[in-house]
């Protein structure tokens, strides 16, 4: 064994979410995260949903380029996707002591298939923990960012869920938003109209805590 190898295997593997609607900055704030985790000598592996796993990357282009998916299919796919990612990419990382950062996971569902589509959120919930039997982020960023700031954000090219109209985003920003507030304990909310230095900062100082 290297000495990488031991000083990982001594590290319990941490998990951590970045959720919020399109054009909020999360690949920004992802990378950021991978630096300065790196400077602290952990192991990081830089992930996403949908399409972190080479299943995923199919069923990212049936979900986002492809025609139209009814809502439940959609649901299902999403949810596919993540138990896939989960058991091959996400749960071997964490056994291995790695920082698993995450670009969307399960509150993406709940917010842009619940809240967004209208499906009951509970169900979505409970289809996405059966999905990944169970596993929780130990912390989950909500980078909170107004529909119009997120669309001027992302410019012309818009996939098939970006190109919903503002109504829609409205509701996925106030499903995410709901589900921070039942569990504090779990979630820090930034605002994402700041600048990203500030806005690492803030997730920084948080997750120093969860590190320790
Ligand atoms: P994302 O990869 O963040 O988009 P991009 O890389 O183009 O910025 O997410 C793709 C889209 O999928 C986004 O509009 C949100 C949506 N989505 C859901 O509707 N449900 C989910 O469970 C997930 C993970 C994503």
């Amino acid at each position: 064994m290297t000495t990488d190898e031991r000083r990982g295997a001594d590290q319990r593997g941490v998990f951590v979410a970045l959720e919020g609607g399109d054009g909020a900055g999360k690949t920004t704030q992802a990378r950021l995260l991978q630096t300065w985790l790196g400077e602290l000598g952990r192991t990081v592996l830089l992930t996403r949903e949908p399409g972190g796993s080479a299943l995923g990357v199919e069923i990212r282009r049936l979900l986002l380029h492809g025609e139209h998916v009814s809502p439940r299919a959609e649901a299902l796919l999403f949810a596919a996707d993540r138990a896939h990612h989960v058991a091959s990419v996400v749960r071997p990382a964490l056994e291995r002591g790695e920082v698993v950062v995450t670009d969307r996971y399960l509150d993406s569902s709940v917010a842009y298939q619940g809240a967004g589509r209208d499906l009951a959120g509970e169900d979505v919930r409970g289809l996405s923990l059966w999905a990944v039997d169970g596993l929780l982020p130990d912390l989950t960023v909500l980078l909170d960012v107004p529909p119009g700031t997120g669309r001027s954000r992302r410019g012309d090219e818009h996939d098939r869920l970006e190109s919903e109209p503002d109504a829609f985003h409205e509701r996925v920003r106030g499903g995410f938003l709901a589900l921070a507030a039942a569990e504090p304990e779990r979630y820090l909310v930034v605002d994402a109209t700041q600048e990203p230095q500030l806005i690492h900062r803030q997730v920084r100082e948080r997750l120093t805590e969860v590190l320790r």
